[in-house]
Protein backbone atom coordinates (compact mmCIF):
# COMPACT_ATOMS: atom_id res chain seq x y z
CA UNK A 1 0.00 0.00 0.00
CA UNK A 2 1.42 3.43 -0.73
CA UNK A 3 0.63 6.00 2.11
CA UNK A 4 2.22 8.67 3.34
CA UNK A 5 1.39 11.16 6.19
CA UNK A 6 3.60 14.01 4.36
CA UNK A 7 1.61 13.87 1.63
CA UNK A 8 -2.13 12.86 2.50
CA UNK A 9 -4.94 11.00 0.02
CA UNK A 10 -7.75 13.32 -1.48
CA UNK A 11 -10.11 13.45 1.39
CA UNK A 12 -8.30 12.05 4.23
CA UNK A 13 -9.20 15.32 6.77
CA UNK A 14 -12.44 14.83 6.19
CA UNK A 15 -12.64 10.90 6.87
CA UNK A 16 -9.60 9.58 8.11
CA UNK A 17 -11.15 6.03 8.99
CA UNK A 18 -11.63 4.63 5.86
CA UNK A 19 -8.00 5.14 5.13
CA UNK A 20 -6.89 4.37 8.68
CA UNK A 21 -8.91 0.60 8.25
CA UNK A 22 -7.39 -0.32 4.97
CA UNK A 23 -3.58 0.31 6.59
CA UNK A 24 -4.49 -1.51 9.86
CA UNK A 25 -5.82 -4.41 7.41
CA UNK A 26 -2.91 -5.01 5.31
CA UNK A 27 0.44 -3.74 7.11
CA UNK A 28 -0.42 -2.58 10.80
CA UNK A 29 2.47 -1.36 11.72
CA UNK A 30 3.17 0.11 8.49
CA UNK A 31 6.61 1.39 7.26
CA UNK A 32 6.38 5.71 6.91
CA UNK A 33 8.32 6.81 3.63
CA UNK A 34 10.56 8.73 5.99
CA UNK A 35 11.89 5.45 7.50
CA UNK A 36 9.52 5.34 10.85
CA UNK A 37 6.42 3.41 11.41
CA UNK A 38 2.74 4.31 11.68
CA UNK A 39 0.82 2.15 14.20
CA UNK A 40 -2.56 1.52 13.86
CA UNK A 41 -3.03 -1.49 16.13
CA UNK A 42 -4.71 -0.68 19.82
CA UNK A 43 -2.21 -3.28 21.54
CA UNK A 44 0.85 -1.80 19.92
CA UNK A 45 -0.08 1.55 20.55
CA UNK A 46 -0.83 1.18 23.89
CA UNK A 47 2.43 -0.83 24.51
CA UNK A 48 4.64 1.78 22.91
CA UNK A 49 2.55 4.32 25.79
CA UNK A 50 3.29 2.43 28.36
CA UNK A 51 6.61 0.99 27.66
CA UNK A 52 8.64 4.70 28.09
CA UNK A 53 12.11 2.58 28.77
CA UNK A 54 12.20 1.63 25.35
CA UNK A 55 9.89 4.13 23.77
CA UNK A 56 11.12 7.48 24.34
CA UNK A 57 9.11 11.19 24.71
CA UNK A 58 12.08 13.13 24.33
CA UNK A 59 12.22 15.51 21.17
CA UNK A 60 15.40 16.53 21.24
CA UNK A 61 16.69 14.91 18.06
CA UNK A 62 13.90 15.45 16.14
CA UNK A 63 13.43 18.67 17.03
CA UNK A 64 16.75 20.31 16.54
CA UNK A 65 17.10 19.82 12.63
CA UNK A 66 13.27 21.30 12.37
CA UNK A 67 13.26 24.44 15.01
CA UNK A 68 16.96 24.89 15.50
CA UNK A 69 18.51 27.35 17.73
CA UNK A 70 15.19 28.62 18.00
CA UNK A 71 12.66 29.48 20.97
CA UNK A 72 10.69 26.87 19.71
CA UNK A 73 13.01 24.34 20.05
CA UNK A 74 13.34 25.60 23.86
CA UNK A 75 9.90 25.71 24.32
CA UNK A 76 8.85 21.89 22.81
CA UNK A 77 11.80 20.45 24.30
CA UNK A 78 10.84 21.94 27.69
CA UNK A 79 7.34 21.12 27.98
CA UNK A 80 6.92 17.95 30.48
CA UNK A 81 5.44 16.05 27.38
CA UNK A 82 8.76 15.98 25.25
CA UNK A 83 10.81 14.85 27.72
CA UNK A 84 11.08 11.33 29.85
CA UNK A 85 12.30 11.09 33.39
CA UNK A 86 14.13 12.84 35.60
CA UNK A 87 12.80 15.98 33.97
CA UNK A 88 9.36 14.45 33.24
CA UNK A 89 9.12 12.61 36.99
CA UNK A 90 10.00 15.82 38.55
CA UNK A 91 7.86 18.51 36.40
CA UNK A 92 4.62 16.21 35.59
CA UNK A 93 4.56 15.64 39.98
CA UNK A 94 4.09 19.62 40.43
CA UNK A 95 2.05 20.05 37.59
CA UNK A 96 -0.23 16.80 37.74
CA UNK A 97 -1.04 17.94 42.04
CA UNK A 98 -1.96 20.90 40.95
CA UNK A 99 -4.12 19.98 38.34
CA UNK A 100 -5.44 17.10 40.03
CA UNK A 101 -9.30 16.30 40.42
CA UNK A 102 -8.95 17.40 44.11
CA UNK A 103 -7.48 20.39 43.59
CA UNK A 104 -9.72 21.69 40.81
CA UNK A 105 -12.67 20.48 42.13
CA UNK A 106 -13.77 23.97 42.78
CA UNK A 107 -14.62 24.76 38.73
CA UNK A 108 -17.56 22.60 38.66
CA UNK A 109 -19.90 25.25 39.43
CA UNK A 110 -18.11 28.16 37.95
CA UNK A 111 -17.89 26.11 34.48
CA UNK A 112 -22.06 25.49 34.91
CA UNK A 113 -22.38 29.16 35.32
CA UNK A 114 -20.45 30.25 32.17
CA UNK A 115 -22.44 28.01 29.81
CA UNK A 116 -25.43 28.77 30.85
CA UNK A 117 -24.14 32.59 29.87
CA UNK A 118 -22.34 31.04 26.72
CA UNK A 119 -26.10 29.66 25.89
CA UNK A 120 -27.91 32.41 26.53
CA UNK A 121 -25.31 35.05 24.22
CA UNK A 122 -25.61 31.94 21.60
CA UNK A 123 -29.74 32.73 22.13
CA UNK A 124 -29.48 36.67 21.74
CA UNK A 125 -27.31 36.04 18.83
CA UNK A 126 -29.89 33.72 17.08
CA UNK A 127 -32.58 35.70 18.01
CA UNK A 128 -30.65 38.85 15.99
CA UNK A 129 -30.62 36.55 13.04
CA UNK A 130 -27.06 35.46 13.72
CA UNK A 131 -25.90 31.94 11.79
CA UNK A 132 -24.25 30.52 15.08
CA UNK A 133 -20.90 29.01 14.40
CA UNK A 134 -19.98 26.30 17.64
CA UNK A 135 -16.58 26.85 17.28
CA UNK A 136 -16.07 30.82 17.24
CA UNK A 137 -19.51 31.72 19.52
CA UNK A 138 -19.61 28.60 22.01
CA UNK A 139 -16.99 25.87 21.89
CA UNK A 140 -13.87 27.81 22.02
CA UNK A 141 -14.89 30.10 24.42
CA UNK A 142 -14.96 27.64 27.33
CA UNK A 143 -11.46 26.08 27.94
CA UNK A 144 -9.82 29.13 27.47
CA UNK A 145 -11.83 30.89 29.96
CA UNK A 146 -11.55 27.82 32.29
CA UNK A 147 -7.64 27.27 32.32
CA UNK A 148 -7.18 31.01 32.30
CA UNK A 149 -9.43 31.16 35.88
CA UNK A 150 -7.12 28.01 36.83
CA UNK A 151 -4.16 29.56 36.00
CA UNK A 152 -5.64 32.69 37.77
CA UNK A 153 -4.85 35.09 34.24
CA UNK A 154 -6.56 38.64 34.98
CA UNK A 155 -9.53 38.65 32.65
CA UNK A 156 -8.21 42.17 30.77
CA UNK A 157 -5.15 40.16 29.93
CA UNK A 158 -6.67 36.80 27.22
CA UNK A 159 -6.84 38.65 24.32
CA UNK A 160 -3.91 37.09 23.01
CA UNK A 161 -3.49 33.69 24.40
CA UNK A 162 -5.30 32.09 21.82
CA UNK A 163 -3.76 32.85 19.19
CA UNK A 164 -0.29 32.53 20.52
CA UNK A 165 -1.38 29.28 21.66
CA UNK A 166 -2.70 27.87 17.81
CA UNK A 167 0.63 29.46 16.51
CA UNK A 168 3.47 27.18 18.68
CA UNK A 169 0.83 24.01 18.12
CA UNK A 170 0.55 24.48 14.84
CA UNK A 171 4.73 24.66 14.45
CA UNK A 172 3.72 20.80 15.50
CA UNK A 173 2.38 19.39 12.61
CA UNK A 174 4.56 17.40 10.16
CA UNK A 175 5.23 19.66 7.51
CA UNK A 176 5.45 23.33 8.38
CA UNK A 177 5.96 26.46 5.84
CA UNK A 178 8.70 29.32 7.05
CA UNK A 179 5.58 31.38 7.73
CA UNK A 180 4.17 29.31 10.33
CA UNK A 181 7.66 28.74 11.77
CA UNK A 182 7.92 32.65 11.94
CA UNK A 183 4.47 32.41 13.85
CA UNK A 184 5.36 29.86 16.26
CA UNK A 185 8.62 31.74 17.42
CA UNK A 186 7.12 35.03 17.83
CA UNK A 187 4.49 33.59 19.90
CA UNK A 188 6.85 31.63 22.04
CA UNK A 189 8.82 34.93 22.73
CA UNK A 190 5.53 37.03 23.43
CA UNK A 191 3.72 34.18 25.71
CA UNK A 192 7.00 33.57 27.67
CA UNK A 193 7.52 37.63 28.40
CA UNK A 194 3.86 37.99 29.44
CA UNK A 195 4.34 34.88 31.92
CA UNK A 196 7.58 36.17 33.14
CA UNK A 197 6.03 39.77 34.10
CA UNK A 198 3.09 37.90 35.15
CA UNK A 199 5.46 35.13 37.44
CA UNK A 200 7.12 38.34 38.75
CA UNK A 201 3.84 40.34 39.81
CA UNK A 202 2.54 37.11 41.88
CA UNK A 203 5.66 36.78 43.28
CA UNK A 204 5.43 40.02 44.52
CA UNK A 205 2.28 39.70 46.08
CA UNK A 206 1.94 36.48 48.62
CA UNK A 207 1.52 33.05 46.39
CA UNK A 208 1.87 30.97 49.63
CA UNK A 209 -2.02 30.54 50.61
CA UNK A 210 -3.57 31.37 46.98
CA UNK A 211 -4.79 28.01 45.73
CA UNK A 212 -4.74 28.74 41.83
CA UNK A 213 -2.40 26.76 39.83
CA UNK A 214 -0.50 29.54 39.13
CA UNK A 215 0.57 29.86 42.42
CA UNK A 216 1.16 26.36 43.27
CA UNK A 217 3.25 25.86 40.58
CA UNK A 218 5.19 29.32 41.50
CA UNK A 219 5.69 27.59 45.14
CA UNK A 220 7.34 24.43 43.36
CA UNK A 221 9.82 26.64 42.46
CA UNK A 222 10.26 28.41 46.00
CA UNK A 223 13.81 27.29 47.79
CA UNK A 224 11.78 26.32 50.56
CA UNK A 225 9.93 22.78 48.32
CA UNK A 226 11.54 19.53 49.53
CA UNK A 227 11.32 17.52 45.88
CA UNK A 228 9.78 18.64 42.82
CA UNK A 229 11.26 21.74 42.50
CA UNK A 230 10.36 24.00 39.14
CA UNK A 231 13.43 25.85 37.90
CA UNK A 232 11.62 29.52 36.43
CA UNK A 233 12.38 28.33 32.57
CA UNK A 234 10.56 25.07 33.34
CA UNK A 235 7.57 26.91 35.35
CA UNK A 236 7.42 29.60 32.04
CA UNK A 237 7.44 26.78 29.52
CA UNK A 238 5.18 24.65 31.21
CA UNK A 239 3.12 27.05 32.15
CA UNK A 240 2.47 27.53 28.42
CA UNK A 241 2.06 24.18 27.76
CA UNK A 242 -0.97 23.98 29.73
CA UNK A 243 -2.47 26.55 28.56
CA UNK A 244 -2.17 25.35 25.07
CA UNK A 245 -2.78 21.63 26.11
CA UNK A 246 -5.98 22.72 27.23
CA UNK A 247 -7.96 24.81 25.10
CA UNK A 248 -7.40 23.27 21.12
CA UNK A 249 -8.24 20.11 22.29
CA UNK A 250 -11.29 20.33 24.18
CA UNK A 251 -12.56 23.05 21.86
CA UNK A 252 -12.60 20.00 19.13
CA UNK A 253 -13.61 17.74 21.36
CA UNK A 254 -16.50 19.90 22.30
CA UNK A 255 -17.45 20.37 18.37
CA UNK A 256 -16.36 16.98 17.11
CA UNK A 257 -19.40 15.99 20.01
CA UNK A 258 -22.01 18.76 18.63
CA UNK A 259 -21.23 17.59 15.04
CA UNK A 260 -21.30 13.56 15.91
CA UNK A 261 -24.22 13.77 18.21
CA UNK A 262 -26.16 15.85 15.62
CA UNK A 263 -26.01 13.47 13.35
CA UNK A 264 -28.34 11.10 15.52
CA UNK A 265 -31.40 12.65 17.08
CA UNK A 266 -32.32 8.91 18.67
CA UNK A 267 -28.95 9.40 20.75
CA UNK A 268 -30.09 12.65 22.24
CA UNK A 269 -33.39 11.89 22.88
CA UNK A 270 -31.73 9.04 25.34
CA UNK A 271 -29.62 11.14 26.79
CA UNK A 272 -31.78 13.93 27.46
CA UNK A 273 -34.03 11.53 29.11
CA UNK A 274 -31.00 9.58 30.97
CA UNK A 275 -28.40 12.22 31.51
CA UNK A 276 -26.36 9.64 33.69
CA UNK A 277 -25.32 8.36 30.34
CA UNK A 278 -23.47 11.69 29.11
CA UNK A 279 -20.13 10.45 30.06
CA UNK A 280 -20.44 7.14 28.34
CA UNK A 281 -21.34 9.61 25.37
CA UNK A 282 -18.43 11.77 25.66
CA UNK A 283 -16.13 8.83 26.45
CA UNK A 284 -17.63 7.16 22.69
CA UNK A 285 -16.87 10.82 21.02
CA UNK A 286 -13.83 11.05 22.27
CA UNK A 287 -13.01 7.76 20.68
CA UNK A 288 -14.23 7.75 17.53
CA UNK A 289 -13.33 11.92 17.27
CA UNK A 290 -9.97 11.69 18.96
CA UNK A 291 -9.10 15.40 19.09
CA UNK A 292 -5.37 14.49 18.98
CA UNK A 293 -5.28 12.09 16.60
CA UNK A 294 -1.37 11.01 16.28
CA UNK A 295 1.18 11.04 18.77
CA UNK A 296 5.04 10.57 18.45
CA UNK A 297 7.77 8.31 20.58
CA UNK A 298 11.09 7.56 19.57
CA UNK A 299 13.05 3.65 20.25
CA UNK A 300 16.14 3.73 22.57
CA UNK A 301 16.79 0.29 21.91
CA UNK A 302 16.01 -2.28 19.22
CA UNK A 303 12.48 -3.91 19.54
CA UNK A 304 10.35 -6.67 17.87
CA UNK A 305 6.81 -5.59 16.35
CA UNK A 306 4.87 -6.73 13.70
CA UNK A 307 7.07 -9.93 13.07
CA UNK A 308 10.46 -7.00 12.45
CA UNK A 309 12.81 -5.95 14.17
CA UNK A 310 13.23 -2.23 14.25
CA UNK A 311 16.29 -0.83 15.53
CA UNK A 312 17.04 1.92 18.36
CA UNK A 313 15.94 5.79 16.73
CA UNK A 314 13.25 4.62 14.94
CA UNK A 315 10.39 7.78 14.76
CA UNK A 316 7.07 5.98 16.19
CA UNK A 317 3.86 7.77 15.32
CA UNK A 318 1.35 6.26 17.10
CA UNK A 319 -2.35 6.81 15.15
CA UNK A 320 -4.72 7.16 18.27
CA UNK A 321 -7.64 7.89 15.90
CA UNK A 322 -6.80 4.20 14.66
CA UNK A 323 -6.35 2.19 17.50
CA UNK A 324 -9.78 3.61 18.57
CA UNK A 325 -11.42 1.77 15.99
CA UNK A 326 -9.36 -1.58 15.92
CA UNK A 327 -12.21 -3.83 15.56
CA UNK A 328 -10.08 -6.06 18.18
CA UNK A 329 -10.53 -3.88 20.98
CA UNK A 330 -13.80 -2.62 19.82
CA UNK A 331 -17.13 -4.01 18.97
CA UNK A 332 -18.95 -2.03 15.77
CA UNK A 333 -16.18 0.30 16.19
CA UNK A 334 -17.47 2.48 14.05
CA UNK A 335 -20.95 3.14 16.27
CA UNK A 336 -21.28 5.00 19.44
CA UNK A 337 -22.67 2.61 21.83
CA UNK A 338 -23.56 4.23 24.79
CA UNK A 339 -23.48 0.96 26.86
CA UNK A 340 -20.02 -0.30 26.00
CA UNK A 341 -18.79 -2.00 29.35
CA UNK A 342 -14.82 -0.96 28.75
CA UNK A 343 -14.01 2.04 26.57
CA UNK A 344 -10.00 1.60 26.91
CA UNK A 345 -10.29 4.33 24.09
CA UNK A 346 -6.63 6.21 23.48
CA UNK A 347 -7.67 9.71 23.48
CA UNK A 348 -6.35 10.62 26.77
CA UNK A 349 -2.81 8.44 25.86
CA UNK A 350 -2.26 6.23 28.44
CA UNK A 351 1.27 5.24 30.84
CA UNK A 352 3.78 7.93 32.38
CA UNK A 353 2.51 10.85 29.92
CA UNK A 354 -1.48 9.88 30.26
CA UNK A 355 -2.70 13.58 29.92
CA UNK A 356 -3.22 14.90 33.38
CA UNK A 357 -5.98 17.69 32.03
CA UNK A 358 -8.37 14.80 31.59
CA UNK A 359 -10.93 15.37 34.51
CA UNK A 360 -10.93 19.33 33.50
CA UNK A 361 -11.56 18.20 29.65
CA UNK A 362 -14.30 15.52 30.71
CA UNK A 363 -15.81 17.58 32.68
CA UNK A 364 -16.14 21.03 30.13
CA UNK A 365 -17.22 18.87 27.72
CA UNK A 366 -20.06 17.25 29.40
CA UNK A 367 -21.64 20.39 30.92
CA UNK A 368 -21.14 21.96 27.59
CA UNK A 369 -22.82 19.23 25.28
CA UNK A 370 -25.63 18.24 27.56
CA UNK A 371 -26.59 21.89 27.97
CA UNK A 372 -26.51 22.86 24.24
CA UNK A 373 -28.65 19.52 23.46
CA UNK A 374 -31.27 20.06 26.49
CA UNK A 375 -31.28 23.73 25.23
CA UNK A 376 -31.61 23.08 21.42
CA UNK A 377 -32.72 19.01 21.09
CA UNK A 378 -33.11 19.00 17.50
CA UNK A 379 -29.56 20.91 16.52
CA UNK A 380 -28.49 20.54 13.39
CA UNK A 381 -25.22 21.23 11.26
CA UNK A 382 -26.25 23.97 8.69
CA UNK A 383 -24.25 24.74 5.49
CA UNK A 384 -20.62 26.41 5.61
CA UNK A 385 -18.71 23.41 8.03
CA UNK A 386 -14.91 23.73 7.15
CA UNK A 387 -12.56 21.03 8.58
CA UNK A 388 -9.41 22.24 10.35
CA UNK A 389 -6.61 21.28 7.90
CA UNK A 390 -4.12 19.63 10.11
CA UNK A 391 -3.84 15.99 10.29
CA UNK A 392 -2.67 16.13 14.16
CA UNK A 393 -5.61 17.94 15.54
CA UNK A 394 -8.88 16.54 14.54
CA UNK A 395 -11.34 19.31 14.52
CA UNK A 396 -13.51 22.09 13.11
CA UNK A 397 -12.33 25.86 11.68
CA UNK A 398 -16.31 26.68 11.33
CA UNK A 399 -19.49 24.44 12.58
CA UNK A 400 -22.11 26.86 11.53
CA UNK A 401 -25.66 25.41 13.94
CA UNK A 402 -28.76 25.32 12.57
CA UNK A 403 -29.65 25.56 16.03
CA UNK A 404 -33.75 24.59 15.48
CA UNK A 405 -32.93 21.96 13.12
CA UNK A 406 -36.10 23.55 10.51
CA UNK A 407 -33.73 23.01 7.26
C1 LIG B 1 -10.17 16.69 25.05
C2 LIG B 1 -9.16 17.32 25.56
C3 LIG B 1 -7.78 16.75 25.67
C4 LIG B 1 -7.18 15.73 24.97
C5 LIG B 1 -7.77 14.89 23.85
C6 LIG B 1 -5.84 15.58 25.50
C7 LIG B 1 -4.94 14.62 25.06
C8 LIG B 1 -3.68 14.43 25.59
C9 LIG B 1 -2.75 13.42 25.16
C10 LIG B 1 -2.99 12.41 24.03
C11 LIG B 1 -1.64 13.53 25.93
C12 LIG B 1 -0.39 12.64 25.85
C13 LIG B 1 0.61 13.13 24.85
C14 LIG B 1 1.79 12.19 24.70
O1 LIG B 1 2.40 11.76 25.67
O2 LIG B 1 2.11 11.85 23.56
C15 LIG B 1 -1.86 14.63 26.83
C16 LIG B 1 -0.96 15.06 27.76
C17 LIG B 1 -1.18 16.14 28.58
N1 LIG B 1 -2.33 16.89 28.70
FE1 LIG B 1 -4.03 16.63 27.69
N2 LIG B 1 -5.66 16.50 26.49
C18 LIG B 1 -6.81 17.23 26.64
C19 LIG B 1 -7.05 18.24 27.55
C20 LIG B 1 -6.16 18.69 28.47
C21 LIG B 1 -6.42 19.71 29.43
C22 LIG B 1 -7.77 20.43 29.61
C23 LIG B 1 -5.25 19.92 30.12
C24 LIG B 1 -4.95 20.88 31.21
C25 LIG B 1 -5.79 21.64 31.85
C26 LIG B 1 -4.29 18.96 29.61
C27 LIG B 1 -3.01 18.81 30.09
C28 LIG B 1 -2.12 17.85 29.66
C29 LIG B 1 -0.78 17.71 30.20
C30 LIG B 1 -0.14 18.58 31.28
C31 LIG B 1 -0.18 16.65 29.51
C32 LIG B 1 1.24 16.14 29.65
C33 LIG B 1 1.30 14.94 30.53
C34 LIG B 1 2.68 14.34 30.60
O3 LIG B 1 3.48 14.44 29.67
O4 LIG B 1 2.97 13.74 31.64
N3 LIG B 1 -4.87 18.24 28.61
N4 LIG B 1 -3.12 15.14 26.63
Amino acid sequence: MDFDLANLPANFIENPYPHYAKLRTHSPVYNLPNGGIFLLEHQDVLRVYKDWTVFSSDKKIEFKPKFGDSLLYEHHTTSLVFNDAPLHTRVRRAIAGALSPRNTAGINSFVETLIDSLISDVERLHLNGKIIDAVDDFAKKIPITVICNLLAIPVDERGALQDWSIAILSALEPEISPQQFDLGERAVKDFKNYLNALVTRRRSNDVSSADDIMARLIRETSESAKEANLLQNELLHNCIFILNAGHETTTNLICSGIWLLSQRPDIIVKLNNEPKLWSAAIEEVLRLESPNQLGNRRSTSEFKMGQRVWPAGTSITLGIGAANRDPKVFDQPNQILLNRHNNPHLAFADGVHVCAGKAIARNQSLIALSKLFKRWPRLQIASGMQRSQRVRFRGFDKLPLDLLGTS
